[in-house]
């Protein structure tokens, strides 16, 4: 599973560089050419340095008197990066819906949740699509905040019933979707059409092509929150928050913002403001979103835990007795005076029991053949050397254990707190 996932997001990802560079390139190049006095029929040309080369690139009004040969499209880039997307997708969320998937004590089976994320990523292009076509269409302006709204509104339902990953996950997967829907429904249909009529000798429909550069443009503007959004996983501060949603929202308004900056900059400077207040939007971001701001314990403090039917993933019901921490290396004699006040045996054992079935040398955990992220819990020095992940996975952002599969207490999260905050002791 790890290589398929490997391979699959590999190709995601190089074919998405070529869809998005391939992108910002021909909206770069739209804006950057030179429309004074253009030779007949065109509407303008750009020179250009690259490569150890200089190119001449033209742009025609509409049609070139004769076709070419060798017509180069832009399509396969973008249908490729939708597909691999859609496939990792499965093999990340759809293949273990409870672990990935779904909020931690969530009650939907995991077909709910899939059909949930699947329905919402079909409809998502209709009502786009719809929009685009309604009298909202002519004012961009009021367009682009009714879809702000509607995708962080979809964030927000994602986060009632998925884990904070596969809200922004979903919320990502159905930008790119419409994305991949404007390439595929509108604007190679409308370069079909425009090569045909010039096949035909008949003057091609500029309303076509008007509508395909418009929706490229639409594409443009959302290439930054969805790239955002497929690193995030690195973020638990971000998806793993209560308010994920609204941190969503800050992020995707100042890369709309810096988009809009250097797509305008070729004829004004007037947006060179959107650079210095979208790093001061990143910095207040990092300010609310820091332990000192969050209140601790979203969710999950409310759910009430199902038993797990028996031993599900080789782990420990909280039911059972909790498993002797590993003799050899078990800290002596703990005092309350030298841990601060926290008991680091009773810290370890929560570690033993909560995330040492997947995260040690050899989990006993079936779904896991080696710790995950590289993370052990085998030895106390581990365990303090990792405070700081500990805390952010686990205490501040929850999102450890992944779909909370041994029920961790929000009192077991309190207790890692408090430890960590009075110094993380062993002894
Ligand atoms: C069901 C298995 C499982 C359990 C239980 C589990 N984890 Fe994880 N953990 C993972 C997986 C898988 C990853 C790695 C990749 C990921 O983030 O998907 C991970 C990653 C991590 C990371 C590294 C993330 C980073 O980038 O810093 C930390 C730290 C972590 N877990 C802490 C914990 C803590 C603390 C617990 C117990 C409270 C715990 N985990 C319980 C599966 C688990």
């Amino acid at each position: 599973m790890e290589w398929l996932n490997l391979g699959v997001r590999w190709i995601h990802m190089i074919v998405g560089i070529a869809w998005i560079g391939a992108s910002f390139y021909f909206v770069w190049l739209e804006n950057n050419l030179n429309r004074a006095n253009p030779r007949d029929g065109l509407s303008g040309d750009l020179w250009a340095i690259h490569g150890g080369g200089i190119y001449h690139l033209e742009k025609y009004k509409l049609a070139p008197p004769t076709m070419p040969d060798n017509l180069h499209w832009f399509k396969w880039e973008a249908y490729w990066t939708w597909m691999s997307g859609i496939v990792l997708l499965c093999i990340v969320f759809y293949s273990n819906p409870t672990l990935y998937l779904l909020a931690p004590g969530s009650t939907l089976s995991g077909g709910e949740g899939i059909a949930i994320g699947v329905g919402a990523l079909i409809a998502s292009w209709f009502i786009y699509d719809l929009l685009c076509d309604s009298p909202l269409g002519k004012r961009p302006g009021l367009l682009g905040l009714v879809l702000f709204v509607l995708v962080i509104g979809a964030c927000y339902g994602f986060s009632q019933v998925f884990s904070g990953r596969g809200a922004y996950l979903h919320t990502g997967a159905i930008i790119g979707t419409i994305m991949v829907g404007n390439v595929f429904r509108i604007i190679m249909p409308a370069q079909r059409a425009l090569v045909a009529a010039i096949a035909e000798n008949r003057t091609p429909d500029p309303m076509l092509p008007a509508k395909g550069l418009l929706r490229s443009r639409h594409n443009n503007y959302f290439t930054l929150p969805v790239l955002f959004i497929m690193i995030s996983n690195h973020f638990p501060s971000t998806y793993g928050s209560q308010y994920n949603w609204l941190i969503l929202a800050g992020i995707a308004v100042v890369a709309v913002v810096v988009r809009h900056y250097f797509n305008t900059r070729h004829n004004s400077h007037k947006f060179a403001w959107a650079l210095p207040v979208g790093a001061l939007g990143m910095i207040c971001l990092a300010y609310v979103t820091g332990p000192a701001q969050m209140p601790r314990g979203p969710e999950v403090a409310k759910i009430e835990y199902q038993p797990l039917p028996a031993t599900a993933i080789g782990g420990h019901r909280a039911d059972e007795p909790k498993p002797a921490a590993a003799p050899a290396q078990a800290p002596a004699e703990p005092t309350q005076a030298s841990t601060g006040g926290v008991d680091f045996e009773k810290v370890h054992s929560v570690i033993q029991e909560r995330c040492a079935v997947c995260h040690s040398a050899k989990p006993t955990s079936p779904l896991f053949s080696s710790a995950p992220g590289g993370i052990m819990f085998d030895t106390p020095q581990q365990i303090q050397q990792l405070a700081p992940r500990i805390q952010a996975q686990a205490v501040t952002a929850q999102i450890m254990p992944l779909g909370n599969i041994t029920q961790m207490t929000q009192q077991e999260r309190d207790l890692l707190g408090q430890w960590i905050d009075k110094g993380a002791q062993t002894n």
